[in-house]
């Protein structure tokens, strides 16, 4: 009998599992099994680590989703297929929702692609406006999946970053250095010529948002060179401060810019997958095509109750009041846990704008001193450096599943804390 020869993984995947996400890699390091390995006892666990949301999605929600399921004619309905770029009825509600909360002017179904949640989109949406060969360029830090999303949409990308954290005095350098981040920026793009900008508002992990006046010159350079001005809005409806005018721009008036959002954090449904892209009605059909081979139609169940929800909840004015009192409950949980750093840590660190996470300095490696302080104090947080060469020693802490149990985000800082005082001097 001749010998089986194993057929070989593309060289793609296998170079890129030999990079796997360090965020990742650290979550699994807190799975229950290594943890008890660690000798540790999971109940006294306390995670900084997990980038999720944890208040409830608005009733008005779920009875929607209820009002489907106990309707066998309906229920039929969800089992069927919508178009590819989702159903017109729910891509009308989304436009009227950013049009309610945010303002954007002129939009339409047209200009709005559904999808499974902005994972899948992001990864379609670099397929459908990138070649091999191309430039992107990122934010240091910045969400630490566009590097592999990238890698696997556009084989032979080229990355360029513009920091906009200053390590050495941890400022956010939009903020305190405008004209210098303008310049630089002009610098990079001189130099580079990206097909694309890519930039979270606001972004994960700084939770900080991109000044208007920054955003008036990517604008000006992206468009009169005609490359994408591409905004991550993740975690859009999530602030504590009025957004800056760009929450309102619109694809209508600005052809070459791109909003991926999500429904993941603002209405709690992470793991209910529904996304959308918002972008010029040209950019909307070539994703049609995209999506064609790689989801062929978004949930048709998560779209039938986003578009019966956001009806009523847009005319009865329970939409704002929901993402109001959303707010008011993160804003409570990053007070405490900018209070908590300041009180146990005593490290520079940055004030959210919105969304769920600060950066700490922890003045040394962080790759190194998390496994440690893990193993030591039971406490999780996130090393920074695979969100940018700028944080490689800083942690992100994430207070968005600790929301409604805010007295946890002091006392896992405290421990944290107390053993930093004694890694101090150990080290
Ligand atoms: C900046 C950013 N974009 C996108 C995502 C993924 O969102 P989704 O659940 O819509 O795929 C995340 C998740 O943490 C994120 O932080």
């Amino acid at each position: 009998m001749k010998t089986a020869t194993n057929p070989a993984l593309s060289s793609l995947v296998r170079d890129q599992i030999n990079r796997p996400s360090p965020i990742r890699q650290i979550m699994k390091m807190a799975e229950r099994q290594n943890i008890l390995a660690m000798g540790l006892d999971p109940a006294n666990v306390i995670s900084f680590g997990g980038g999720w949301v944890n208040h409830s999605a608005p009733d008005e929600f779920r009875q929607a989703y209820e009002s489907v399921v106990k309707d066998a004619d309906l229920f039929h309905k969800s089992g069927g297929y919508t178009a590819t770029l989702g159903d017109m009825e729910c891509r009308e509600q989304i436009a009227r929702f950013e049009e309610h909360l945010f303002g954007v002017p002129r939009l339409g179904a047209g200009h709005i692609a559904i999808g499974m949640g902005s994972t899948q989109l992001t990864h379609d949406l670099f397929r459908t406006l990138l070649d091999p060969g191309d430039t992107v360029m990122l934010l240091d830090p910045t969400y630490a999946n566009y590097e592999g999303q990238l890698a696997f949409s556009v084989p032979g990308v080229k990355i360029v970053r513009l920091r906009v954290l200053d390590p050495a005095t941890w400022s956010y350098l939009p903020e305190t250095d405008p004209a210098g981040i303008a310049k630089e920026f002009s610098r990079l793009f001189d130099q580079h010529r990206p097909r694309m900008v890519l930039f979270g508002a606001p972004d994960n992990p700084t939770s900080q948002v991109v000044p208007q006046a920054l955003a008036d010159v990517m604008l000006a350079k992206t468009s009169e060179a005609g490359a994408w001005l591409a905004i991550d809005f993740a975690y859009k409806a999530q602030y504590f401060q009025a957004p800056p005018a760009y929450y309102a721009w619109s694809p209508a008036d600005h052809p070459n810019i791109v909003g991926i959002h999500s429904n993941s954090k603002w209405a709690r449904g992470l793991g209910r997958r529904l996304g959308w892209i918002e972008a010029h009605p040209s950019v909307v059909e070539a994703i049609e095509r995209v999506q064609q081979c790689s989801i062929l139609c978004p949930d048709t169940l998560s779209q039938m109750t986003m578009a019966k929800y956001l009806k009523g909840a847009i005319a009865d004015g329970s939409l704002r009041k929901y993402v109001a009192n959303a707010n008011a409950l993160y804003k409570n949980a990053a007070d405490v846990t900018l209070k908590a750093v300041d009180t146990h840590l005593q490290r520079p660190r940055l004030k959210p704008f919105g969304g769920l996470y600060t950066v700490v300095d922890i003045g040394t490696n962080a790759d190194e001193f998390v496994p440690k302080a893990l193993k030591a104090t039971g406490v999780l947080v996130v090393p920074g450096a695979g969100f940018g060469e700028s944080l490689k020693n800083g942690v992100r802490i994430s207070f968005g599943p600790l929301v409604k149990d805010t007295p946890q985000i002091d006392e896992g800082l405290a421990r944290l804390g107390r053993w930093m005082r004694s890694y101090a001097c150990d080290t």
